[in-house]
């Protein structure tokens, strides 16, 4: 694991954009794993941004959200694939039929967790996984004792996720209760995972996640599992970092960072 601690929210979304942007132009059929929630907003706009200035090429790219709130249709504007059309996938060359989220209408949840892996099988696995970091320590909504090896399943909300997200729905009580979401085990098994953390409510959880035991209690340890991870979080999210300085100097003295830096 690489944690890169940039000074402000802008300098992350900037850094995450790049890695992605070089990602893409590396491998232009990249599989690329989404994040919804307000961190995401930023690295969404600077992605369209270098797609309109840079001609990013999306045409060939294939998405998988991470997760979909039960119970609301897509036209609906708090559904994870009304945010992504709203913030990313209207504004770029990205055929939408490439773009993949859980079924949160389905009749059938079980059978929906199926089928969403094997449509990431069949996509060959998800090159570059994108992931936020919940206050209740969740990637995807893998909320506390989540197993370490959970595939894509219904999942119910903790009451400290459904306060976090329920200040984004018109009318807070419509928030629903469950989720479908990607398992950590899933998550763990694409090919690299690009990890964005800001803000000073998530210095505790980010610290735990990082420098803490790998606990089910908290699903963002498991992380600390997988080969290939950079963390990039601002000032105010590194607050509670006790390696600071060896961070920095990874990030200041490695040559893969150095067009970045
Ligand atoms: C959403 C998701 C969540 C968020 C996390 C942080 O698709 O997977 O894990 O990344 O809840 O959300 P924000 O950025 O709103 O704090």
């Amino acid at each position: 694991m690489e944690v890169v601690v940039r000074p402000t929210k802008p300098d992350t979304s900037w850094l995450a954009a790049r890695l992605i942007a070089a990602a893409i132009k590396a491998k232009p059929q990249l599989v690329l794993g989404l994040a919804t929630g307000r961190t995401m907003e930023r690295l969404y706009a600077k992605l369209v941004q270098i797609h309109r200035e840079e001609r990013l090429d999306f045409s060939l790219v294939r998405t998988f959200n991470l997760d979909e709130y039960i119970g609301l249709p897509e036209e609906d504007e708090n559904s994870y694939r009304y945010y992504m059309n709203h913030h990313l996938f209207d504004h770029i060359n990205i055929d939408k039929r490439n773009t993949f989220l859980p079924d949160g209408m389905t009749d059938d949840e079980a059978g929906e967790g199926e089928r969403y892996e094997a449509a990431i099988q069949e996509a060959g696995g998800i090159d570059l996984q994108l992931l936020g970091i919940g206050r209740a320590g969740h990637i995807g909504f893998n909320e506390p004792l989540s197993a370490l090896q959970s595939r894509t399943r219904a999942k119910a909300l903790t009451p400290l996720t459904i306060a976090e997200n329920s200040g984004e729905f018109a009318d807070p009580a419509r928030i629903p209760r469950r989720a479908i979401t990607m398992g950590v085990g899933t998550i763990l098994e694409a090919k690299r995972l690009l990890v964005l953390v800001t803000g000073d409510s998530k210095a505790e959880i980010l610290a735990k996640a990082i420098e803490g035991p790998i606990t089910s209690m908290i699903s963002a340890t498991a992380i600390q599992l997988h080969r290939n991870v950079h963390v990039i979080c601002d000032e105010e999210a590194a607050a509670g970092l006790s390696g600071r300085e060896y961070y920095d100097w990874i990030f200041a003295n490695e040559p893969e960072w150095e067009a970045y830096r």
